[in-house]
């Protein structure tokens, strides 16, 4: 699905999922607008949910009792070992991100490798990431730290990953500070390598900053906190206005609508 969006300037989504609720909104969202879609799960929402096998189980469930028909990617977000992706290759996953960035360029590429070489056995894609893609606690201006083209050139040649995700000015959660993407840069990858170039940290941007991203060649972007907000903005105002509903179904879902909108709002973007 990203080599297919990569050719054609266009972009698969990856959302973030944490229970049962929001995986089946997705689903059934994506596959009513028969769009791909990659669900990215993270190791904390993975041991939230019960772990890896729970994940795979409750994915390829909702698949075939909803009858889903538009094609999905189960996703490990931010792997942090080549442990922790070889139990969600084993579980079933279909996609893997080893997330070895804050290691040296060389430490990056051995990780990386090691992961691939398992993955390809078993018919499984790996994402991974070079430079630094900030968290919350990161002003934009000064501690990011953008990957170097020439490193994300050998990067992706000496490791044969299949996506692949550089820092290029994008941090996780909420902005602070002033915004600098560097367009160039994934320009330059683009035209450079073949693999699918990943934006991660696809929250609180303006979807014309998206749409440049993907015009210049990002084929995947991933968004969590955005979709997380959107859903409790919707919960906040239902329990407000309804302080005697206890059933969790209720309230969970009162935030339905919104991620549904929310979803449809990001795929249209380039329409
Ligand atoms: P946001 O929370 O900024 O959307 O980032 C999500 C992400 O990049 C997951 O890998």
């Amino acid at each position: 699905m990203l080599d297919e969006a990569r050719r054609d300037y266009r972009v698969v989504y990856h959302f973030n999922i944490n229970n049962l609720e929001w995986t089946k909104i997705i689903l059934e969202k994506c596959n009513e607008l028969n769009v791909p879609v990659i669900l990215g799960v993270s190791e904390g929402a993975i041991k939230y949910m019960g772990g890896y096998h729970v994940v795979a189980s409750l994915v390829r469930s909702l698949i075939l009792d909803l009858n889903i028909q538009n094609d999905v990617c189960l996703h490990l977000d931010h792997g942090s070992s080549f442990e922790s992706c070889q139990k969600a290759i084993d579980a079933g996953f279909t996609s893997v991100m080893i997330d070895a960035s804050k290691l040296s360029f060389e430490e990056n590429i051995m990780t990386t490798k090691n992961v691939v070489d398992y993955a390809h056995q078993h018919n499984v894609t790996v994402e991974a990431e070079l430079g630094h893609v900030g968290g919350m606690e990161d002003d934009v201006k000064s501690t990011i730290k953008l990957a170097d083209f020439d490193e994300c050139v050998r990067f992706v040649k000496k490791t044969n990953i299949d996506s692949f995700a550089p820092a290029i000015g994008t941090v996780h959660g909420i902005y602070k500070g002033e915004l600098n993407i560097d367009y160039d840069l994934i320009k330059r990858l683009r035209e450079k390598v073949s693999t699918p170039l990943v934006m991660h940290g696809g929250s609180g941007l303006d979807h014309s900053i998206l749409k440049k991203a993907i015009l210049c060649g990002i084929a995947k972007i991933n968004v969590n906190s955005d979709i997380q907000a959107t859903w409790y903005e919707e919960v906040k105002k239902f329990v407000n206005e309804n302080p005697d509903v206890y059933d969790p179904r209720k309230v969970i879902m009162a935030g339905k609508d919104a991620m549904r909108k929310f979803i449809e709002e990001k795929i249209n973007i380039l329409n």
